[in-house]
């Protein structure tokens, strides 16, 4: 059996998440760096990984890691990996470069001496003069960090952020990939009634629906690997539909609420591309009309922080009114992600637990506070 190094992307300071995830689908020798989750896998393992992991940008294959300090090196080094048994004659193989921090800083030249190192070697050992990259793709990127380098291959394609349900964009909307971390940061579970009375696209409560029903969320979308010749389309499509059949029963209690009537909309159209409208309730509401007849539920939800999304007034209103529903709602937990700086102090509570994280470039914070422990079964 073939193994294969892969390497999940995921958001800085976030990495946890995604080695918990990375685990959990059984993977081993599971490595953490800034950003990185390194693991081993079989050939049925890059499948897996792109399906089921929610919080990983993209996962790529590693195909070699060295310290290089000159090109001449970087060139012997990049030559010495078995490209040959990687590529077909016929392949195409665009590179990429990164460089942070290291001797090795010229984009162009990595790039440049890397693909010639590469087309070298197939020359030699495949016996050809001409190599006319006619065929299959494989996107190779060049990652040089503290003059490690590390050669990778995308099995992705597009971030794992495009799970395919989301078309129409509003002006706010959270990378889903963001939106299944808070969820899964939260402890959030299927037996647990979840709102979020400002859902916009809706995003945080479908990633919620997809997990609490365990359905993987690549399920519906086409990745790079597919176009490898040694991923059989048959072997791919068995593990699409390992995956279907491990969707499971779980009735879920989902609410969404916004303001804005055509957002609403985006989130049911949302919803119903992600196969997960019948779980989610969305309506129309107003936060300062919030109420509820649950006796214990989470609040999870990105209210807007008056940077990009609208101003410092509107937080300002919206941070106080949260506060103010928060103390009704005794058993309750509530999760906030904001940029807004002045939110517990707006509020009027200090949160339990406060994680410093990443929209984007933006700095956020993941406000957390406890309600009462989750009950076994659902009340
Ligand atoms: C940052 S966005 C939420 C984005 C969402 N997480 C998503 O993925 O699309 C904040 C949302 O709060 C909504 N909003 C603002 N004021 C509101 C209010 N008073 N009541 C309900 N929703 C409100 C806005 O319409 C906007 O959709």
């Amino acid at each position: 059996m073939k193994k294969f190094r892969l390497l999940a992307t995921t958001a800085f300071g976030t990495e946890g998440i995604t080695k918990k995830e990375v685990k959990k689908l059984g993977f081993e020798n599971i490595n953490v760096e800034n950003g990185k989750v390194f693991f081993d896998s079989d050939k049925e393992g890059i499948v897996k990984a792109n399906l089921w992991l929610r919080t990983a940008s993209k996962i790529y294959w590693v195909i070699g890691e060295f310290e290089s300090l000159s090109f001449s090196d970087l060139y012997d080094k990049v030559y010495d990996l078995p490209w040959e048994k990687i590529f077909n004659k016929n392949a195409s193989f665009p590179v990429n470069a990164k460089s942070v921090k290291s001797t090795l800083f010229s984009l162009p030249s990595i790039q440049s001496i890397s693909k010639k190192a590469i087309v070298d070697k197939l020359k030699d050992k495949l016996h050809v003069d001409v190599l006319d990259e006619s065929e299959e793709e494989y996107e190779i990127l060049v990652d040089v960090l503290k003059d490690k380098v590390t050669i990778r291959i995308n099995t992705t394609g597009e971030g794992l952020f495009k799970r395919g349900y989301r078309i129409e964009k509003n002006d706010a909307p959270m990378r889903e990939t963001l939106a299944a971390t808070l969820v899964d940061i939260s402890n959030w579970n299927f037996r647990i009634p979840l709102v979020d009375p400002l859902c916009g696209t809706g995003t945080i409560l479908i990633e919620a629906a997809l997990k609490g029903k365990n359905i993987a969320p690549g399920l519906y979308r086409s990745f790079e690997f597919e176009k490898w010749p040694f991923m059989k389309a048959e072997f791919v499509e068995e593990e699409r539909n390992i995956a279907k059949s491990q969707i499971s029963e779980n009735e879920l209690i989902l609410r969404g609420y916004d303001i804005d009537e055509e957002v609403i909309e985006i989130a049911k159209a949302n919803a119903i591309r992600a196969g997960v409208s019948e779980y989610i309730k969305f309506e129309v509401r107003d936060l300062k009309n919030f109420e509820s007849d649950i006796n214990y539920g989470y609040i999870i939800s990105n209210p807007p922080y008056g940077e990009r999304l609208g101003t410092y007034d509107e937080a300002k209103y919206i941070n106080d009114l949260l506060g103010k529903i928060f103390i009704k709602l005794d058993n309750w937990s509530m999760y906030i992600f904001t940029a807004f700086e002045e939110f517990e102090t707006v509020f009027t509570k200090k949160s339990t637990k406060n994680r410093k994280m990443y929209n984007g470039k933006i700095k956020c914070y993941f406000y957390q506070y406890y309600g009462k422990r989750p009950p076994k079964k659902r009340q």
